[in-house]
């Protein structure tokens, strides 16, 4: 309850100008979002693949930014995609599915007036289109419940001529059981996170034992269907029942997959990838880390105290 009822009160007080301009500003913020953010720059990004990639793990890549207000910034978070994925090309990986990126669609364009569904559309053909000559999975990132149904339509539309391309469902949302249930029967990859966002509880579990029970049912029904279940969780709960399931519906180690936060449980990342698990680490990098730093805090008030602690040592 703890966790849940501060989440929405971290997110308020981050949303303030004077507060994210006072944090980025601090010294002592870039150390502690250096846990969760291996840099800002595609060399600091590339480091941190071949470090992973050399530890056995699979990676996904986050370009950070979300607050998208022109063309020629959905435009630039596409050029930072394609030189990303130029360099991914030339990886050497012993696994094809080990190199993926992920996309929000907010950085693409999405909240652009009049257009913006179309042009962040666009955008993601553009990157799946390189992706797919680099050797590099696609998966689309969920953000906040307005923008589910948009984000499912493009993936439905892309994917006619992508199929690969994969999309994250929350367990936290009402609705994601029947969406789980429709893309169960398609052979889609499906990332299943528990949900990072301030949601109301119209359309929302807030409670934590309702989110987690939640995350158990949908991923009873993406385990038993045909898609490609991607674990996306730390807790060991989860982990634990992803095992059960793959066992009691006979799924491949090929089938499916774990994946977890840059910075967060990486024994245990690395010990679930030595049990010959695929393991793919999902790593944010780029200058826009401010969002992504915030829900990595709210998701665990035990981080703020360690920040506190951190500006405190100062
Ligand atoms: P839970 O929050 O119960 O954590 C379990 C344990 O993991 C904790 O006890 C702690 O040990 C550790 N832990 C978890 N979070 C931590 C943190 N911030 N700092 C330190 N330790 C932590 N969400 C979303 O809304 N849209 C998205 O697109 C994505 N994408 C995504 C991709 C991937 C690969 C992952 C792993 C997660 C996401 N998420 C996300 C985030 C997700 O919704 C969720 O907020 C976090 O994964 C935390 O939930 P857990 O399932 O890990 O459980």
């Amino acid at each position: 309850f703890f966790d849940t009822a501060l989440r929405p009160i971290i997110t308020a007080a981050a949303a303030s100008d004077r507060i994210k301009a006072t944090s980025q500003r601090l010294t002592v913020t870039r150390r502690v979002v250096e846990r969760f953010v291996p840099g800002e720059t595609q060399d600091d990004v590339s480091a941190a693949i071949r470090r992973s990639l050399g530890n056995g793990l699979s990676v996904t890549i986050d370009h950070l930014g979300e607050d998208t207000t022109d063309e020629a910034q959905a435009t630039q978070t596409v050029d930072a995609y394609l030189s990303l994925l130029e360099e991914m090309s030339r990886m050497p990986s012993p696994d094809p599915k080990a190199l993926e990126v992920s996309v929000k669609l907010s950085a693409l364009g999405q909240m652009l007036p009049r257009h913006g569904r179309k042009i962040a559309e666009e955008n993601v053909h553009i990157i799946c289109t390189a992706a797919e000559t680099a050797g590099v999975l696609v998966t689309i990132d969920a953000e906040d419940h307005a923008t589910v149904d948009e984000r499912l339509d493009i993936l439905r539309t892309v994917r006619r001529d992508f199929p690969s391309l994969g999309t994250v469902l929350q367990a936290y949302l009402r609705r994601t059981e029947d969406d789980c249930r429709e893309f169960a029967e398609s052979d889609v990859r499906i990332r299943l996170c528990k949900g990072a966002y301030a949601e109301p509880p119209t359309v929302a579990f807030t409670d934590r034992a309702q989110v987690d029970e939640a995350y158990l049912r949908c991923l009873r029904i993406l385990m038993k269907g045909n898609g490609y279940p991607m674990v996306a969780s730390h807790d060991p709960m989860m982990i634990g029942a992803a095992h059960e399931l793959v066992a009691e519906f006979g799924r491949t180690p090929d089938s499916w997959e774990h994946q977890m936060l840059y910075g967060i449980r990486t024994d245990e990342q690395l010990r679930l990838a030595g049990d010959g698990h695929r393991v793919r680490v999902y790593i944010p990098y780029g200058r826009e880390w401010y969002g992504y730093f915030v829900r990595r805090l709210a998701e665990r008030p035990a981080n703020v105290a360690f920040f506190l602690r951190a500006l405190a040592d100062r």
